[in-house]
């Protein structure tokens, strides 16, 4: 039987194990789950045993990292494939249609948190390993690495990387955390945004003061922040903070044309969005804005009182959390301290600002000239009919930089995911169209990358 027919036979079965799990709420960024996530790398774990591959749980000082590896000859090729088996809390939980964790198959998507990222991409390539043993057809030896802390920064996987540099050998990583144009134009990743991430905390007075009997006279530390944050932007969309823009990496109208010739239609982009209008950089298209520009945003902002009702107070303090999305070659501490001694530099004077950097993480760029991509291409014409167009997104795998650094391997980043996944928001969902095509694709790639690195 070939891979692909066992792949048909089995879709329901390789459904099932998806769904089951989705069940575990595996979210690696609050403690309560601590036991979950590590039912998750378990699950992972007994499902490599199932199939009689060597498996093991690597401890960490945090999550595991579930490893597997089949090598059938060390004069093979090998593909390490890397993906990560935690998601994102699932909050706010009032606006899920169906509960996160109890995965709905509904209009032909599952509907669940970590369905696309990255459990359903994951185990696409459990699955189409499993198809390959089964029928005696995997042409090459393989390694998974497969973490539990990437919504958080992937520190341990970090510190496990650059102390397992001969455990992990290998000829090129393979990763599925990524997303296509759409379900009729296949596309591969070859960029990805950096990451800065901070929070700030603006004090004014010692206490919370009556807004009557002080206001107006001393400093409100919300309308300051939110003055100060204000004038990170100028009128043009451009960031403010000096230096920023100094290591950006500056493309050719040749380069540029040829990324906005990727199909893209904005009425539709602002419809799926229910907005009137975009907004960004000036002298930027939307495509451009995303995939080779930085940003910043606030992705959190409080203080004061937010309770029902009105209370009259002026706050103390007033916070923020502020992330800049990178691009090649900026480099994501100098842009964490470029920010923080501007951020001190504007506050006036009756205000104090704390600034604490949260984990970060490089941009990076794949070559597109490479054997491992040329065979992510071949694999996605085989299943799709087209040849896959390379994209640079928005989103950040920081890990896939420091792959490059200390195992000098390339990620492959082709992932199956759309941009309307909602991936960390409410409703999340995976196309079965995409689960199955994954999985049929992955299967594809062994042997055409096994192939091309003979000749
Ligand atoms: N899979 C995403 C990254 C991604 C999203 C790549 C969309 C391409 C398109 C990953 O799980 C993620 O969410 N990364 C975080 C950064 C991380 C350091 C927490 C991100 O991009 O915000
Ligand atoms: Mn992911
Ligand atoms: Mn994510």
């Amino acid at each position: 039987m070939s891979a692909i027919s066992y792949i048909e036979e089995n879709k329901e079965q390789f459904l099932n194990e998806l769904l089951e799990l989705l069940r575990i709420p595996s979210v690696s960024a609050d403690s309560k789950f601590a036991g979950d996530v590590r039912n998750a790398a378990e699950y992972l774990k007994e499902r490599f045993k199932d199939l009689g591959t060597h498996v093991e749980i690597c401890e960490t000082a945090g999550y595991p990292i579930v490893y597997a590896e089949h090598i059938k000859d060390p004069n093979l090729p090998t593909v390490l494939v890397y993906g990560h088996y935690d998601v994102q809390p699932a909050d706010p939980l009032e606006l899920w249609d169906s509960p996160p964790f109890e995965p709905v198959v509904k209009n032909e998507k599952i509907y669940a948190r970590g369905s696309a990222d990255d459990k359903g991409q994951m185990y696409m390539h459990v699955k189409a390993y499993e198809a390959l043993i089964k029928t005696d057809s995997l042409p090459c030896n393989v390694k998974f690495m497969i973490e539990g802390e990437e919504e958080v920064g992937s520190e341990n996987l970090e510190i496990f990387v650059r102390g397992n540099k001969e455990k992990l050998a290998a000829d090129v990583i393979l990763i599925s955390d990524t997303s296509i144009l759409s379900n009729d134009t296949p596309s591969i990743t070859v960029g990805l945004r950096g990451l800065s991430y901070l929070e700030v905390e603006v004090t004014g007075p010692n206490r919370d003061l009556h807004s009557g009997t002080y206001g107006g006279a001393v400093g409100n530390p919300i309308n300051t922040l939110c003055q100060m944050i204000a004038s990170l932007q100028n009128e043009k969309g451009e960031i403010t903070i000096p230096g920023f823009y100094d290591k950006v990496e500056a493309l050719s109208d040749e380069y540029r044309e040829k990324m906005n010739q990727a199909p893209f239609d904005l009425d539709a982009y602002k419809k799926h969005l229910d907005i009137k209008a975009v907004k960004g950089e000036e002298g930027y298209t939307t495509i451009e804005r995303t995939g080779i520009r930085p940003t910043l945003d606030v992705n959190g902002i409080w203080g004061g009182y937010i309770g029902e009702g009105a209370k009259t107070v002026l706050p103390s303090k007033a916070y923020a959390k502020i992330s800049m999305r990178l691009v090649p070659n900026q480099d994501s501490k100098e842009i964490t301290e470029l920010f923080s001694n501007h951020f001190q530099s504007i506050a006036p004077v009756h205000v104090t600002v704390d600034v604490t950097p949260h984990h970060g993480g490089e941009p990076s760029v794949i070559p597109t000239d490479s054997v491992g991509y040329k065979a992510a291409s071949k694999a996605m014409e085989k299943t799709w009919g087209k040849e896959p167009i390379p994209t640079r997104e928005g989103g950040s795998i920081p890990i896939v930089a420091l792959f490059q650094d200390v195992l000098g391997l390339d990620s492959i980043l082709m992932g199956f995911g759309l941009n309307e996944d909602a991936i960390h928001s409410p409703n999340e969902s995976y196309g079965l169209f995409n689960y199955y095509r994954g999985i049929e694709t992955i299967s594809h790639f062994y042997q055409f990358f096994t192939d091309m690195s003979k000749s």
